[in-house]
């Protein structure tokens, strides 16, 4: 399983990168507006810590901006994905992407169908959200249960990313269906590390190596 961070806070990316926790990041524009700083910026910083693949969101919602906007993302490098949201315009942007080598990431990705239909349409990466799914009622780690499902009948090649992701389950879920790459908030990759239960017996093994000198 890969795993991304989902952030636009180089610090952040920094950190993970050096400690070797990540294959990539992804941002969107919400995360851009967060760190108060200008996207072009932003992604060159993120393009010298070298952290893999690279997801970067067009803004455009008509196909032909997409595609010009996602083409000269893509010139600043290799590892530049683009990510484009689930709409008829999105998908032609895809087709296009798809056929010049430039890699994909279809984003705000809500049901099968529409994840089945990014396929198609030659997406590298498809994004179902499953936190946003939780957070009005319907279980999100379903959608990628089903995506999978599919994917593996017809033998299709996008990969699932997970996104969106709240909590270590949808990490563990996501790592038990087989999904390729979770997409993770910096202090949900920090919570897969620890355990009040290794704490407490770190605690207890140092409590008990001391008496154990002193004696
Ligand atoms: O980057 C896309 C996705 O992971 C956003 O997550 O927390 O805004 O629902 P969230």
């Amino acid at each position: 399983m890969r795993f991304y961070i989902d952030t636009a806070e180089i610090d952040e990316v920094k950190e993970a990168v050096d400690k070797g926790w990540i294959d990539g990041v992804t941002t969107n524009p919400s995360l851009i507006a967060k760190s108060g700083r200008d996207i072009k910026k932003v992604v060159k910083d993120l393009l010298d810590l070298n952290p893999g693949w690279i997801s970067v969101e067009v803004l455009s919602t008509k196909s032909a901006e997409m595609i010009k906007e996602g083409t000269a993302w893509a010139e600043m490098g290799e590892e530049i994905v683009i990510k484009v949201p689930m709409t008829e315009d999105g998908l032609t942007a895809v087709r296009h992407f798809s056929s010049v080598g430039i890699k994909t990431n279809v984003t705000l990705v809500f049901s099968p169908l529409q994840a089945l239909m990014a396929a198609k349409a030659g997406a590298t990466l498809v994004s179902p959200f499953v936190g946003r799914l939780d957070d009005i009622g319907h279980v999100g780690m379903e959608l990628v249960e089903q995506i999978i499902h599919i994917y593996d009948n017809y033998e299709l090649e996008t990969q699932v990313l997970v996104a969106s992701i709240r909590n270590n389950q949808h990490i563990l879920d996501a790592g038990l269906l087989g999904a390729e790459v979770c997409t993770v908030p910096f202090n949900v990759l920090k919570q897969m590390i620890t355990h009040p239960l290794t704490d407490k017996g770190i605690e207890k093994f140092l409590k008990d190596a001391k008496s154990a000198i002193i004696k």
